[in-house]
């Protein structure tokens, strides 16, 4: 197969051939045209052809469950929102997660998500989510490539026998070791549950990615002992800090010099704008703070960011449709990255950084790779960010496992 006028991640304009579900050759059509004589032909006349996004923080247990428990978050808060999960949770059965988790999935294959990163709450005896996420992940892989967090969410020691449920999780098959440190009882339990993920991860040769600093609480600081365990354990790349909003408080001192230590871990940061800027600043009077992390400075020092979904209509967040061109809206919006050349380059934040935070090997636009990508229906990515284009096409090894029409506008004037 030759797609011909690809405009490559909304950089570069070129054709190519895949084979055998790989990408075979990039350049010229004419010159693919000789070399693949039979190959079929499709024009995607200029369209911004993307490596596929890449959601490396959404909970699938959850999703569609903001009306599960008997009381609904009226404060909006984190915190309230834990306690409700932890009211409701008993109830679940594998088949009713699975029934949920599937719509969300769907949905986000119908937006062009190919790579889902999803917590999975292991506070619970029986792990019923777990055991519905790991039967899914079979069940989805040639559509989605889905990653498991084994997530404490009531915490490795708030939670009694939280430490040893991780661990169970790791055994079981999850991919990667979770935390929520500022949820524990004190900043010693914090930083010993950071402590004790590592040890984990170490174990089980797993990846790391806590909730991190998820309040408005300046001094909350747990971001530098995820830092320096993934520096002093070798485990650079390897380690994620998702949310991060108290780095939107902190004061510049310490901020910026946390920036060098952040590089020299090779921390990878996850940021989700639209739950964030929803549960923080809660506490505020005016002025209220927007919740989000310091995406621009991180970026500018050359760390990884990316923006994720995190909540698809739970107690934690009412709304959510697994379109990461949404949080890329939100998010360049919060973070104050609205120059031209900033939107022309984000489209990374929503796909190669995601990807790179999950270390997903074979992902990108070169020869020998799975030829996944999507196709926007925009021809430029300033375009694409502004209309919040939507994903006309999915390809996944070579295969196409989504394809839409765009919306067609009648009208009745005559201008
Ligand atoms: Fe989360």
């Amino acid at each position: 197969m030759i797609y011909k006028n690809a405009n490559l991640n909304g950089k570069e304009m070129k054709s190519f051939a895949v084979e055998n579900g790989r990408f075979a050759a990039f350049g010229e059509f004419s010159a693919l045209e000789k070399q693949y004589p039979q190959a079929k032909i499709e024009d995607l006349k200029g369209r911004i052809t993307a490596c596929p996004f890449a959601d490396a923080h959404i909970h699938l247990d959850y999703v569609y469950t903001a009306s599960l428990p008997a009381k609904a978050t009226a404060s909006g808060t984190l915190f309230e929102a834990i306690d409700n999960w932890s009211e409701a949770k008993d109830r679940l059965t594998t088949e009713e997660i699975k029934k949920r988790a599937y719509i969300a999935v769907k949905q986000q294959i119908a937006c062009g998500v190919q790579y889902v990163r999803t917590h999975v709450d292991v506070t619970d005896p029986k792990l019923t989510a777990l055991k519905a996420m790991l039967e899914l992940k079979e069940e989805v892989r040639d559509y989605m490539t889905l990653q498991i967090v084994a997530f404490p969410q009531e915490g490795f020691f708030a939670y009694k026998g939280g430490a040893e449920l991780v661990e169970e999780a790791l055994k079981m098959g999850a991919d990667v070791v979770g935390g929520i440190p500022h949820f524990e009882f004190t900043r010693e339990d914090g930083v010993a549950s950071v402590k004790k993920g590592f040890e984990l991860a170490m174990k089980y040769d797993k990846l790391l990615d806590f909730h991190c600093d998820e309040t408005d609480d300046d001094q909350s600081r747990f971001v530098e002992s995820i830092a320096a365990l993934t520096y002093f354990n070798g485990m650079q790349g390897r380690s994620a800090a998702s949310h991060t909003c108290a780095m939107g408080s902190y004061n510049n001192a310490y901020a910026f010099k946390m920036m060098s230590k952040f590089k020299k871990a090779g921390l990878n940061f996850i940021v989700c704008p639209t739950e964030n800027c929803y549960l923080q600043g809660r506490y505020d009077s005016y002025p209220k703070r927007r919740g989000i992390s310091r995406v621009d400075e991180l970026t500018k020092n050359g760390l990884n960011v990316s923006f994720a979904q995190d909540s698809i209509s739970d107690p934690w967040y009412p709304l959510g449709n697994g379109n990461l061109m949404h949080q890329l809206d939100f998010g360049l919006h919060l973070s104050h990255m609205m120059s031209i050349p900033e939107i022309e380059d984000s489209l990374k934040f929503v796909t190669d950084n995601g990807a790179r935070t999950m270390c997903i090997k074979d992902y990108g636009f070169k020869c020998g790779n799975s030829a996944n990508f999507v196709v926007l229906d925009a021809d430029n990515t300033v375009d694409a960010v502004r209309n919040t284009s939507e994903t006309v096409l999915s390809v996944r090894e070579g295969r196409e496992i989504m394809r839409k029409e765009p919306a067609k506008v009648l009208t009745s004037y005559s201008f």
